[in-house]
């Protein structure tokens, strides 16, 4: 079945030939000063375009935002693909393959990011990294991107290769193991992924357990006919943990009426509150917050400590990867645009809400400047992030929503494409946006940040140029 045509209502407004510059002037950003070429081919994009600084105009490189981070180059990858450039997007993956760890205490984790010095590649697995972070998610956007790949490229030679069979078999070795609880979740510490500093995402995050779904299931589907029973664990391993998420992490107003009124402190295996979670930890705010018809997955669940924040790309990544069934994907798109004054207010879109603030950011953040209340991850506000919601919904109408149910969520999609599209040459593609309304670029964001540029590229791709690419991270069927 090919996917639905755009809604009619996506016809971009404005001055076509304002837009048509920033759209050039974004792709020459991208392609012709955020590209690295590694081993003589393009391989990927760096984090940040080194700005020119000094009387001698100088490239100023800094930190680590002129390497090569595999989170940032998804939207990358996704728009290379969409562009049929698919040469590049596997020089990529084989180079992200080339450095998976063969060291016995990591093997099988991919690096966060690597760059080329002397002809040579060096990796960061976290033994550079600010605070020693680890990074878990770009591990598993790998299998996710290589499967994009090969479905967008029809290269089954490749997904065949013995390389990128037993780099598969080390990745699904790291989680199809026996652990020490019964659940299929995994286990991460403090800052393992976008968000990569402390802020109280250890534990099971919301956006790990997402990806870990797309990474087993798109890790299932690449493996070949040698491999059946380990992808047939893979698959099984998905399946309990979807069913885990919808349990523990999907919230709407009837299920928090339930949760509410649950006893407590009950033993033995058929319980109704299994992590032993108080009345008292569920905030007050989420009643206005999910009103009556919105839900969405909470941040994270621990014995007795639900996380109720909100986190933007974990959602949007539930609906994409179809953890969310079309009613609960409605839910959520109800909830963005019912709360899209918190959400999107002068930039889309904030990171995750509420942000930690007082005492509670002091504790659980270490004091981090960085991360101070409405500031970078907590509670900024991230453009790299509309994408994803405009690949959710925009896959709705495939989802057999229908026009009238979307309709909310489309026409906000296009106010806030049109919002970037304001905005985001003026403030030069900053990384993020920090007060509560994300009016002012963030304190310490770079500028021309590669996500903030592709991320943009595709918005516009996916409203105006073809939605049905909206599809190209559907996981297998
Ligand atoms: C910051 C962000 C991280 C990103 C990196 C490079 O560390 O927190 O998510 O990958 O910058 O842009």
């Amino acid at each position: 079945m090919s996917p639905p045509q755009p809604p009619a209502s996506f016809v971009s407004q404005g001055d076509p030939a304002h837009e048509r510059a920033v759209v050039e002037a974004a792709r020459q950003l991208l392609f012709e000063r955020a590209m690295a070429t590694i081993a003589g081919h393009p391989a990927g994009a760096l984090a940040a375009i080194p700005q020119m600084r000094g009387a001698e105009k100088t490239a100023v490189h800094d930190l680590n935002y002129t390497e090569l981070f595999i989170r940032d180059n998804v939207p990358v990858m996704v728009y290379l693909l969409v562009e049929g450039k698919f040469e590049i997007v596997r020089h990529f993956l084989d180079i992200c393959l080339g450095l998976q760890s063969r060291e016995p205490l990591t093997l099988g984790i991919f690096p966060t990011s690597f760059f080329e010095e002397d002809g040579r590649l060096v990796a960061d697995y976290g033994q550079r990294a600010i605070g020693r972070v680890t990074s878990v998610d770009a591990t598993l956007w790998w299998p996710i991107l290589a499967h994009a790949y090969l479905r967008r490229s029809g290269d089954h030679a490749w997904a065949a290769s013995e390389t990128v069979q037993s780099g598969i078999e080390r990745l699904l070795a790291l989680v199809l193991k026996p652990g020490f609880r019964d659940a299929p979740t995994l286990l991460v510490p403090d800052g393992a992924f976008m968000i990569d500093r402390p802020l109280d995402v250890w534990g099971t995050p919301l956006e790990i357990q997402v990806l870990l779904y797309g990474a087993l299931r798109s890790a299932a589907h690449l493996l070949d006919a040698r491999h059946q029973e380990l992808a047939r664990r893979a698959e099984e391993w998905a399946r309990r943990l979807r069913g885990y998420l919808l349990k523990f992490f999907w919230v709407n107003t009837k299920v928090i009426e339930v949760l509410r009124r649950r006893p407590t402190e009950q033993y033995g295996e058929r319980v109704v509150n299994e992590y032993n979670i108080q009345t008292e930890t569920i905030p007050h705010w989420l009643q206005h917050w999910l009103g009556l018809r919105g839900g969405y997955l909470i941040g994270n669940i621990r014995t007795g400590r639900p996380d109720f924040r909100f986190f933007t790309l974990g959602n949007c990544l539930g609906a994409i990867f179809d953890i969310l069934s079309p009613v609960q994907q409605l839910a959520l798109f109800d909830l963005v645009v019912h709360n899209q004054g918190e959400l999107v207010a002068e930039m889309p879109l904030r990171i995750c809400h509420p942000p930690l603030e007082g005492e509670k950011w002091r504790s659980v953040t270490g004091f981090d400047p960085k991360n101070r209340p409405w500031c970078y991850h907590n509670g900024g506000h991230w453009p790299c992030l509309l994408w994803y919601l405009a690949m959710a919904v925009l896959r709705g109408r495939a989802r057999g929503l229908s026009a009238t149910q979307l309709g909310p969520a489309e026409q906000l999609l296009d106010r806030t494409y049109h919002m970037h599209l304001a905005r985001l040459p003026r403030q030069r593609w900053a990384e993020y946006f920090d007060g509560p309304t994300g009016l002012w670029t963030g304190q310490q964001a770079r500028y021309y940040q590669t996500w903030t540029i592709v991320g943009f590229l595709l918005t516009h791709h996916l409203l105006y140029g073809d939605p049905r690419d909206a599809h190209i991270l559907d996981l297998p069927t």
